[in-house]
């Protein structure tokens, strides 16, 4: 074993406890930074006011974070410069013994932004300068208290080479400018809300600006800037547009003003994750800010949408008021993440935004909710912190939120999030300090609520009712559990709302309201009522739960019918189909011949030709269960079987329906220019699902109408929906010309591509492997890039799970190698890309040995990061 190696199997990375937080022991009241950006190294000079935090007794070392990348050139107090004897500096911390009460810390620092693949503090995207310090990034661009309870006023300055990088951002207003020698010039900029060290950013580049204003209801104008490439310059008026609407929304809804005189967004090519929310200086991943008609789909452009509402939400749920420490990260993600969701439920379908949010929800988080990494919205321990922007900290704890504005209606909700404000402007808090200005607002008592934040899993609601025909009296038992997850064996019941209505036959409403569960079994009953109604339960999805009852056949299909709530009416065909697809199921794996029911075709159809109905609803309504929800749901999980079943069903149902197919592609057809507005996606969206199942008839007549949608599309929507189903089809060359010619046209815009590549990499016929490492060795893709990771390798892995578990174990160890080769160049994607090898507790024994096989060659590694030993660990575990 090598000298590393012994030492990494002796000191693993120890766990940091929520139980142990203690206050920070000094505060900064003022940060002075000074950048000098060369094309060889940086030099950062800190000039930091310090004060012991007098909530703090006795006297402590002043205790700094430093990434041992950071190279000390000098530190001083107060003007003398320390020797050093005078500090200490292990792993990431240096340590000053004997500090006085107030003094000023200066601190010069070298480091080197050229070199930094991990994209985490300050480094280089393309030709420009950005940073990413969330979480913990500001400790690789100088010593401080990287904490986000450590919060400070900060002025920076930014000098660097006038030519190649004309624009110098920072935090808040500019307030002076001018020239250096060498033609080099400076920017200041003062930021005057106090802040953690995470919502820093800087930015030096060669950009373009989309510019505009937005005046706020108080009357204040405020310049807005949209930064990019200048060849993307086109591409930002979908931002800018989400932009205003966002600022507009939160004043409306919340009585959120904006606070600076300037918001910026910055586009880079290379980020980690979606965007961030720095202060005044929004730092976007192209793929989250960038949009046109010819270049980006629908799903892209509502995306660009809620991502540009979610950073500028954050300056009140987030930046105003931040966490206290990492464990609260929910506390501005969760919220944050629920306003997003309202923000977009009120710009386009509210049903709509509803389905797609709680399909990734039970798909995704529920997977990892019952996976080795599950955690509470709260956690009480990590490793890596990165490991932790998870699902359940965004969408679960969105969840809760959305609980909380359920159970006390919109109205005293403002009321709850007006004192939140109000009590902690300025302030780094707890989510027990959110839950406390709710209950105040509303003087009612959530402590039991509370467990929402401290225990992990998915709640089971299991259901049973009875009917007393003299008395007219309906009676609905629900029973709640919650399986045990990693360090938590035994749970306690949750406080959850189940929004309900009681349907009659006739498709009547009789009655609909919310339930409040608190006990592990709880019965209610409704009175006076005509006949046994049919109940309508977990309207809307009240609750992030598993909620089961009885339903038969024809219940169903009465509330997929007439079902007051658009979501349950959704819900209900989803009951349907995978009560089905578990029967098929079952049937291919004993080799029975499959086949499709005529009830479920008569249903279809009947939604399909029902013209009233929103297409969007349609749409979704007809699609049918993914096999990544049907993987969720299963004990074991068969992958081929899966795989094979929901193709029979697509080709069954696209052969019976086929005329009412092609009825519905020619209706949703227009040639109106394109716009992305809710009814032209919806349209769009019907009409690309129909060419779908009409493709799926392998019939060549189809394939032309596919190929002509591509040829003649005005629009990404359209081409990419036909590029897309044609690759997954049967039609091999089709496929592959239809592959060339958008290469050809498209070959300029890396967005684009990264869609030809993803096309290819979940392509689930045989040899996908093979295609994949072929396209590892095109011009285009960088491996040095988080979004071509995502494109092909992740696509691979998480969206082609016939490929990806091929027997033979090739995708197993095809994975396992990316994560050794990333983990010492980007250790953030190296964790995030391994979740499917983490699941291997879910499928047949033979994968299970394969994937451990490969988690161990992982951890068996010299040098891992904390963030893939963290991962590969637990699951081990
Ligand atoms: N706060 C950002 C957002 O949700 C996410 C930043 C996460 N960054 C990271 N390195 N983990 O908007
Ligand atoms: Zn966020």
């Amino acid at each position: 074993m090598s000298q590393q190696g012994s030492q990494q199997s002796q000191q693993q990375p120890e766990p940091i406890y929520l139980k142990d937080y203690k206050a920070p022991a000094y505060l900064i009241d003022h940060t002075d930074l000074r950048f000098e950006l060369y094309e060889e190294e940086t030099m950062v000079r800190a000039t930091l006011r310090v004060r012991r935090n007098p909530a703090r007794s006795g006297k402590s070392p002043l205790e700094l974070h430093g990434h041992e990348s950071l190279e000390l050139c000098r530190l001083s107090i107060d003007g003398e410069v320390l020797s050093e004897r005078d500090f200490s500096r292990d792993d990431e911390l240096l340590r000053i013994a004997d500090v006085p009460d107030e003094f000023v810390l200066e601190c010069l620092t070298r480091i080197h932004p050229q070199l930094n693949t991990a994209l985490e503090g300050l480094y280089k995207s393309d030709g420009m300068f950005c940073t990413q310090c969330e979480a913990e990034g500001f400790r690789r661009i100088t010593f401080y208290p990287d904490r986000p309870d450590v919060m400070s006023v900060f002025r920076t300055t930014v000098e660097a080479d006038r030519k190649l990088y004309p624009v110098l951002l920072s935090n808040g207003n500019p307030v002076e400018s001018g020239s250096a020698d060498d033609g080099r010039h400076f920017v200041t900029w003062d930021d005057p809300f106090p802040k953690p060290a995470y919502l820093f950013a800087l930015v030096a580049g060669d950009l373009a600006v989309l510019e505009d204003s937005y005046i706020t209801s108080s009357g204040r104008k405020v310049k807005l800037q949209i930064y990019g490439e200048n060849k993307d310059l086109d591409k930002l008026d979908h931002a800018m547009l989400s932009l205003k609407n966002a600022m507009r929304w939160d004043e409306e809804v919340y009585g959120r003003e904006y606070d600076l005189d300037i918001y910026m967004i910055v586009a880079v090519d290379f980020f980690n994750m979606g965007a961030m929310e720095n202060k005044g200086l929004n730092i976007f991943n192209t793929s989250c800010v960038l949009a046109s008609p010819r270049t980006t789909t629908d799903a892209a452009f509502q995306r660009v949408e809620g991502v540009v509402a979610h950073e500028y939400f954050h300056n009140w749920s987030g930046n105003r008021v931040t966490c206290r420490d990492w464990f609260q990260l929910s506390l501005k993600e969760g919220f944050t993440v629920f306003r997003d969701s309202e923000f977009s439920a009120d710009m386009n379908s509210r049903t709509v935004k509803r389905i797609e949010d709680v399909s990734m929800l039970r798909t995704a988080q529920f997977a990892e909710d019952a996976g080795p990494m599950a955690h509470p919205v709260r956690p009480e321990s990590f490793i890596e912190i990165s490991n932790f922007y998870t699902l359940t900290i965004y969408e679960k704890g969105a969840e809760v939120v959305r609980m909380l504005h359920t159970l006390l209606g919109a109205e005293t909700f403002r009321k709850g999030s007006d004192l939140y404000f109000e009590r902690h402007d300025g302030q780094a808090v707890t989510t027990d300090d959110f839950v406390q200005a709710m209950a105040d607002a509303s003087g009612r008592d959530f402590t039991q609520f509370k467990r929402w934040y401290s225990q992990a899993g998915t709640p089971r609601v299991e259901v049973s009712d009875s009917w007393d025909a003299d008395k007219g009296a309906y009676s609905l038992t629900l029973r709640q559990s919650c399986p045990a997850t990693p360090g938590q064996a035994e749970k306690l019941p949750f406080h959850m709302p189940v929004a309900y209505g009681l349907v009659a036959q006739n498709g009547v409403e009789l009655e609909a309201g919310v339930l409040e569960l608190t006990d592990s079994e709880q019965t209610f009953t409704f009175d006076d009522l005509p006949e046994k109604p049919v109940p309508s339960l977990l309207r809307g999805f009240s609750a992030p739960v598993k909620l089961s009852y009885p339903y038969s056949d024809e219940q169903l299909l009465l509330l997929l019918k007439h079902d007051g709530d658009g979501f349950n009416r959704w819900d209900a065909g989803q009951r349907i189909a995978v009560n089905l697809m578990q029967q098929l199921i079952e049937d291919h794996l004993a080799g029975k011949v499959l086949s499709l029911p005529d009830a479920m075709v008569d249903s279809w159809r009947a939604v399909l030709s029902d013209e009233s109905l929103d297409p969007a609803m349609v749409a979704h309504l007809l699609r049918l269960p993914s096999e990544a929800y049907l993987a969720e749901l299963a004990e074991v999980i068969q992958v081929e079987a899966i795989h094979a079943v929901r193709e029979f069903l697509r080709k069954a149902l696209a052969a019976a329906l086929q005329p009412e197919w092609l009825e519905a592609y020619k209706r949703c057809t227009s040639d109106e220019p394109y716009s992305p507005d809710s009814d032209s996606c919806a349209r769009r969206a019907l009409k690309n699902l129909a060419l779908g199942y009409l493709l799926a008839t392998d019939e060549d007549a189809l394939l032309a109408l596919a190929e002509e949608q591509f040829v003649d599309a005005d629009n990404m929507t359209d081409q990419q929906a036909a590029l897309s189903l044609v690759v997954h089809s049967g039609f091999r060359e089709a496929g592959q010309r239809l592959l060339d010619d958008f290469h050809t046209r498209w070959h300029h815009e890396a967005l684009v591509m990264n869609q030809w590549f993803a096309i290819q990499a979940s392509d689930p016929w045989p040899g996908a492997l093979e295609r994949v490492k072929t396209l590892q060795e095109h011009p285009l893709f960088d491996a040095k890039n988080p979004n071509k990771l995502r494109s092909l390798v992740a696509a691979f892995c998480a969206q082609n799970p016939v490929n990806f578990h091929a027997q033979d174990g090739s995708g197993y160890r095809y994975l396992a190698d990316w994560i050794i080769t990333l983990n010492k160049q980007n250790p953030q994607i190296a964790a995030r890309l391994l979740t499917p090898l983490t699941r291997w507790k879910r499928y047949p024994q033979a994968a299970q040995q394969l994937m451990t096989a490969e988690l161990k060659r992982v951890l068996a590694e010299p040098e891992l990061s904390k963030d893939v030993y963290e991962v590969v660990s637990k699951s081990l575990a």
